[in-house]
């Protein structure tokens, strides 16, 4: 029988060097720890919420070096020297709101606001990429973030909203 007591085992744990929200951080973390509880736990940004902890809902999803992915599957030490934005790196507090925001705000499609992660990032890079997308066109790029208030209708319109002021022409 073993006598070692798990508790005062040591964790391998390494240093990482990495950015967020523009902001140089250096930080350790467990080689175990996943990339949302370090933003959540250590980096205290806890706009990036954790759902189903399986890569299933979104509320957790994070862009790392431009590309956006669900935290909750990405191993914090992965990201050793990468740039990573979070919900909150979306909008600066003494800034009037971004565009798609205030389009979403005005549509009623923050709800709770657990799932905003996801569809925030989701609908920025559609807007990106399809500045004037169909209803399907938003539906298609929201697929892969739950929303618990079932309240998609919102969030549709929202988005079509911020599509349609994106592509207004000035008068
Ligand atoms: Fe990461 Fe659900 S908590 S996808």
């Amino acid at each position: 029988m073993s006598t070692s007591d798990p508790e005062r085992e040591t964790v391998p744990s390494r240093h990482l060097d990495l950015t967020v929200n523009g902001r140089r951080e250096r930080i350790e973390v467990e080689d175990r720890a996943v990339l949302a509880d370090v933003l959540r736990d250590q980096l205290h940004l806890t706009g990036t919420h954790i759902g189903c902890r399986n890569g299933d809902c979104g509320a957790c999803t994070v862009e790392i070096d431009g590309r956006i992915q669900k935290s909750c599957i990405v191993l914090a030490a992965t990201v050793d020297g990468c740039a990573v934005t979070t919900v909150e790196g979306l909008a600066d507090p003494d800034e009037p709101l971004p565009a798609l925001q205030q389009a979403l705000w005005e549509a009623d499609a923050f709800q709770c606001g657990f799932c905003l992660p996801g569809h925030l990032f989701s609908l920025r890079v559609l807007l990106d990429e399809t500045p004037d997308p169909t209803e399907e066109e938003v539906r298609e790029a929201l697929v892969g973030n739950l929303c618990r208030c079932t309240g998609y209708v919102n969030i549709v319109k929202g988005a079509l909203a911020a599509a349609a002021r994106q592509t207004a022409v000035p008068q």
